[in-house]
């Protein structure tokens, strides 16, 4: 049994596609711990994707990941961080896999729909970062 984050990123919830991605995880046997709608100022997006500060990309995302809603979530379930990462498909919807969630719902590299932690590490300071102990049933 594994837990993981998952985001649903503002270009998904725009195209109010959410439950077509939530039954994705679903069906390939993840259960939803604990989930909520938010919407992060421009701080809490830096703060969330501040292993990638250095990178050229980090403001442009940043403003994207800060311009709606989002729906975060902690998936759970055996080899849950793999799984989920397998369902979302490649970072660049060019490259996504058939029948993945980028090819089909991502724009292009940086609006690409979701997000999933790639270790444990990551996941235990994302899953934190979002849900206290309280909310994670
Ligand atoms: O999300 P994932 O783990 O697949 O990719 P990442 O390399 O950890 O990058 C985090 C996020 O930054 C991506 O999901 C994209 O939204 C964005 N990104 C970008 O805008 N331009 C890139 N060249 C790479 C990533
Ligand atoms: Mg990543």
């Amino acid at each position: 049994m594994e837990r993981t984050l998952s985001i649903i990123k503002p270009d998904a919830v725009k195209k109010n596609v959410i439950g077509e991605i939530i039954s994705r995880f679903e069906k390939n046997g993840l259960r939803i711990a604990a989930m909520k709608k938010i919407w992060m100022t421009k701080e809490e997006a830096k703060g969330f994707y501040i292993v990638h500060k250095e990178r050229p990309f980090y403001d442009d995302l940043t403003d994207f990941m800060s311009e709606g809603p989002i729906v975060v979530m902690v998936l759970e379930g055996k080899g849950a961080i793999a799984k989920n990462r397998e369902i979302m498909g490649a970072t660049n919807p060019a490259n996504a896999a058939p029948g993945t969630i980028r090819k089909d719902f991502a724009e292009n590299i940086e609006r690409n729909a979701v997000h999933g932690s790639d270790a444990p590490e990551t996941a235990a300071f994302e899953i934190a970062y979002f849900f206290s102990a309280l909310e994670l049933l």
